[in-house]
């Protein structure tokens, strides 16, 4: 049967990016029917808003939904529930995708792009599993709010609930059976109620599912020590929403660069995940054709594999990338002069 994808190419270096994947998907000629909405400050400026509830509803419709990146300083000025990255926070929280999966995977002929020594990240293979639809991001109360005397309050909450904590950790021990089978979940359970409850929630499922996964805890500031240190000594990292927003774009750089790295959203089992390269819309690079576009196809290949039921594809698309890669294809971010198109061109040349 056809499977839908919905691309949202979104801001800045967003449509550099999905450009390429259009490309791509051209030349594969697989049984997808693919369709386009505007998304993040594109739509805003189109719509008013940042997604629009057609957009919503057509993505929570299809099998797959992949975006480029959404924001800017354009809209930077807005109120946050109006700014590009609510709309890509609705988006997430709708779709009830709580389970990102960001593999930080060091390709080999990459190794010597990292900023850490080559030994420290050959080989390099961790997978994120970064909880997404909870957390600080969408905790309440918050705001801001005069409090008299000219003085401002901030105010954002940190929450989670047991089940949003033993979905996500389900997830991580899931996927660690199927790799070296060790999971290290982090937290600050030394100063945060919800990080306490995090490692007891954590603790309590791997003993009544999971006791043949291996399972370390590690406080979340200690890792991004230890992920600089030795990187290497991770397989599957379980951590919060926040948390693993910070330690992925760390883990990044371990890979080559942060437009090296995918990522896959999922949630209940036959609803449509949500594809992502982590970075952003790049403001500083954006129109110049100078993006890296391997996190955007990577987690195209991520949809094919999860979401669009052709393995086989992803298997394609990721070898093409390695090959191009081996081959000395490089965008500046990793130490090359290929333009975007060139990069794209490149991979798909090795297909
Ligand atoms: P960023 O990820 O956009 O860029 C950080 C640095 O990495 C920049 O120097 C950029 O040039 C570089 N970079 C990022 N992607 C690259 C690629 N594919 N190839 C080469 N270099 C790349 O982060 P930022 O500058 O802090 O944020 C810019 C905007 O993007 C903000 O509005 C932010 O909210 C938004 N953002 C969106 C997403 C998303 O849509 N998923 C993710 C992160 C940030
Ligand atoms: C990411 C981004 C987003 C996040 C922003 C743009 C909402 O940084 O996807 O990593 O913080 O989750
Ligand atoms: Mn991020």
């Amino acid at each position: 049967m056809t499977k839908s994808l919905l691309l949202l190419p979104g801001d800045g270096i967003g449509p550099e990016v999905i450009g390429e994947v259009k490309r791509l998907l051209a030349v594969l000629a697989l049984d997808i029917a693919v369709e386009e909405a505007l998304f993040g400050g594109a739509a805003i400026d189109a719509t008013g808003l940042p997604i629009t509830d057609e957009t919503v509803a057509r993505a929570l419709a299809s099998d797959a939904a992949l975006m480029g990146a959404v924001g800017g300083p354009k809209w930077a000025g807005q109120a946050y529930d109006k700014r590009p990255e609510a709309g890509l926070l609705r988006l997430r929280s709708e779709m009830g995708v709580y389970a990102n999966l960001r593999p930080a995977r060091c390709f080999a002929a990459l190794a010597d792009a990292s900023s850490l020594k080559r030994e420290f990240v050959e080989g390099l293979d961790i997978l994120f599993v970064r909880e997404l639809v909870g957390g600080v991001y969408f905790g309440t109360p918050r705001g801001i709010e005069d409090i008299g005397g000219g003085e401002r309050r901030g105010v954002n909450t940190q929450v989670y609930t047991s089940s949003e904590i033993r979905r996500v950790a389900r997830t991580a021990f899931e996927l660690a059976r199927g790799r070296s089978n060790r999971v290290c979940s982090a937290e600050k359970s030394n100063v945060m109620e919800a990080g306490l409850l995090w490692k007891e929630e954590v603790t309590a499922l791997h003993k009544a599912e999971y006791a043949d996964v291996e399972l370390s805890h590690m406080l979340a500031d200690n890792m991004a020590m230890q992920l600089v240190k030795n990187p290497k000594q991770f397989d599957v990292i379980v951590t919060d929403n926040l948390f693993g927003d910070i330690l992925s774009d760390e883990a990044a750089m371990l890979t080559g660069s942060l437009g090296m790295l995918p990522s896959a959203a999922i949630g209940e089992a036959g609803k449509p995940g949500l594809y992502e390269p982590i970075h952003g819309s790049a403001p500083d690079i954006a129109g110049q054709g100078l993006a890296n576009p391997c996190a955007a196809i990577l987690s195209f290949a991520m949809a094919l594999r999860f979401s669009l039921g052709d393995a086989a594809a992803a298997d394609r698309v990721e070898a093409a990338v390695d090959k191009a890669l081996t081959g000395g294809a490089r965008t500046r971010d990793i130490g090359g002069t290929l333009s975007t198109q060139e990069m794209g061109a490149a991979i798909i040349a090795a297909l």
